[in-house]
């Protein structure tokens, strides 16, 4: 299929972009693109592709801006239970670590996820993953977290195997075993970061390759918090997990700061994700590393709070940036790729440039993908989405409404 006649075609080649590097968009003018075989064939001026490809079927983007498809790099998209109520608390002044050390937050999510069946897990994350796609993520990120039991755990990444087999979203897997203590250990943290370690990671290194042999070693991710994992349990965790052979995220200085930073840069980490206590001297050390630093502006938006990732001392820095919905129930439920952008334009002081590569390209070093999507270059997998708009800095000058009008998966062309 040749898409042609695009007002901008945003190809983002040349990989990902370090620090003040980022906003390249690589814009051709009338843009065109060929896709065959679910892989981009060809990227060019539209009256070039389509003379050098006249018998191709061809879809006319009509003066559209046309963009590699939105890559979310964090997400907790599975779960089951509903938490409304908790947010009416949060907004009559009970703070989020509050009601998790009350038995509430991740914690009920935990107890409605463990109750639900697989069946269930599939249909309600099925529907937020459309939703999604509707928006424009072509790929996402999707961790468990909401088990911290073996056996619910594996039934989380089962499903989510079976979703991704299912598309049209792609997923990257990510094992949040240490999501929060488990209530069995509710005054044993250490115990449960044992269990982890000893029987949990070592389970799923077995478990994987019978289950997802197509797909690596998912990452494994902490959450290292005030209420969550402290620095010694987040190390042991992740050190374990590197050893075994998985690649590692790590969620830190959402709420405080506890040393996550320079954890994930000494461990070579593929992401440190949240990062809005993070301090100078770790910014610059994550600036000098090619940890993946990956803000989530849902998650302040949605917790009504005033603090938003650094984003510009990230890039003086020279540090691989990369926004994300952080899609869950307790701080941010929302899908939507194109407010992360609207959010990030206003409070990180990006330039919807910036903002548009760090949802695309960067968000794909961030998943360990970006030689394969996140961009419109020759050889890449043909993710696309065309705007309803003809100046890609409309994505993040408004807001609220979905300037998506097609989504392209593989080569596939889902109008929406
Ligand atoms: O990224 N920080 C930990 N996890 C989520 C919240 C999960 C929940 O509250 O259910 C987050 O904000
Ligand atoms: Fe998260």
């Amino acid at each position: 299929m040749l898409i042609h006649s695009a007002s901008q075609l945003l190809t983002l080649a040349g990989g990902p972009q370090r620090g003040r590097e980022l906003g390249q968009l690589g814009i051709i003018p009338k843009g065109a693109v060929l896709i065959r075989n679910g892989i981009i064939e060809a990227v060019g001026k539209s009256d070039e592709l389509r003379a050098a490809y006249p018998d191709e079927p061809d879809f006319d983007a009509l003066d559209r801006v046309v963009m590699p498809g939105f890559v979310d790099p964090h997400t907790h998209v599975i779960w089951a239970g509903d938490r409304a109520a908790e947010f009416e608390m949060k907004l009559q002044g009970k703070t989020y670590l509050e009601i998790l050390a009350a038995g509430g937050g991740i914690l009920s999510t935990v107890r409605a996820t463990r109750s639900a069946s697989l069946n269930s897990l599939l249909d309600q994350t099925r529907l937020r993953l459309w939703t999604m796609f509707e928006h424009g993520t072509t790929t996402a990120e999707a961790k468990t977290g909401y088990g911290l039991k073996t056996a619910v755990e594996l039934r989380l990444l089962q499903a989510l195997i079976a979703l991704d087999r299912e598309g049209p979203v792609e997923l990257a897997f990510t094992f949040l075993g240490a999501h929060a203590i488990a209530p069995e250990y509710k005054d044993q943290p250490d115990q449960y970061t044992e269990l982890i370690c000893e029987t949990m990671l070592p389970m799923l290194k077995e478990w994987w390759p019978n289950h997802a042999p197509q797909s690596p070693l998912p990452f494994v991710d902490v959450f290292c918090e005030n209420g969550a994992f402290n620095l010694e349990q987040s190390r042991r965790i992740l050190s374990t997990a590197k050893e075994l052979g998985f690649p590692l995220k790590i969620h830190a200085d959402e709420f405080g700061n506890l040393g996550g930073v320079p954890l994930a840069v000494e461990l070579g980490a593929v992401s440190a994700d949240h990062l809005v206590l993070t301090s100078d001297e770790d910014i610059r050390l994550l600036g000098q590393s090619d940890t993946v630093a990956v803000a989530l502006p849902c998650t302040p938006f949605g917790l009504a709070e005033k603090d938003y990732t650094p984003a510009r001392k990230i890039l003086d820095a020279g540090g691989i940036l990369a926004i994300a919905t952080d899609l869950n129930p307790g701080t941010a439920w929302c899908g939507n790729m194109q407010f992360a952008i609207a959010l990030a334009c206003r409070y990180m002081g990006l330039t919807p440039a910036q903002a548009i590569a760090a949802a695309t390209i960067n968000a794909a070093a961030a998943i360990q993908r970006a030689d394969r999507i996140g961009s419109i270059e020759v050889g890449k997998q043909g993710d696309l989405i065309i705007l309803d708009v003809d100046d890609y800095r409309h994505l993040g000058y408004r807001f609220g409404t979905n300037l998506v009008k097609a989504v392209i998966k593989k080569g596939r062309l889902y109008p929406v």
